[in-house]
């Protein structure tokens, strides 16, 4: 599976050591925008896009992106990902929403915790300190072969609701967590 992976990483580069911990599992070309030839975006089954989350969406520059590729993404199978302060999912929605506008079919998302030092969070050394971490990366780059895996076997189904989930869990089991009733 032929795969590319878009980042946008600007604050501490936290999300292009995801986007770069992805790439090398799955063997994915691994790019800003500005290096994407359009023309080459036909040939890729996989499209990976991600970023820092600034002001609760992606960086205006990855939705540029994809705004910029239009009918280039129709029917093309996309992923999402992003580190954050506060590691929500609705911060995907914008981008969520522009795919869906341009016919491209979402297939995954992946989110985890990076580093902030943004106006107050500066203090004290910034918020999610040594975001990503080692497990933030493992289960990066678990995410990423594992959608691969689960889209050449044509189980995209279980994906939808899954994996991020999934992921989620083994983070807080390996933490210590309270085992569940
Ligand atoms: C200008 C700015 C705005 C941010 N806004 C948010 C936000 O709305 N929600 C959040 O959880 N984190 C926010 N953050 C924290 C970043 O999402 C986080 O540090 C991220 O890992 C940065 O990724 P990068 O190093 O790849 O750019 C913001 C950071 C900056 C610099």
């Amino acid at each position: 599976m032929k795969a590319l992976i878009v980042y946008v990483s600007l604050h501490h580069q936290n999300t292009e050591r995801i986007a770069r911990e992805m790439a090398a599992a799955i063997g994915a070309d691994c790019k800003r925008p500005e290096e994407v030839d359009r023309d080459s975006v036909a040939s890729y089954d996989l499209i990976g896009l991600g970023s820092g989350i600034y002001y609760s969406s992606h960086h205006r520059d990855l939705l540029n992106f994809v705004n910029g590729l239009d009918r280039l993404l129709r029917h093309k199978r996309t992923f999402i990902f992003s580190t954050s302060g506060f590691e929500e999912l609705v911060f995907h929605q914008a981008l969520k929403e522009r795919l869906a506008a341009h016919g491209a079919e979402i297939v995954g998302e992946f989110k985890c915790g990076g580093w902030n030092t943004y106006g107050p969070f500066e203090m004290g050394g910034g918020l999610q300190q040594g975001r990503p971490d080692r497990m933030d990366l493992r289960n990066a780059s678990d995410f990423a072969l594992e959608l691969v895996r689960s889209l050449e076997q044509g189980s995209r189904g279980r994906l939808r609701g899954g994996l991020l989930s999934e992921q989620g869990d083994e983070r807080e089991d390996q933490l210590g967590g309270d085992p569940p009733d």
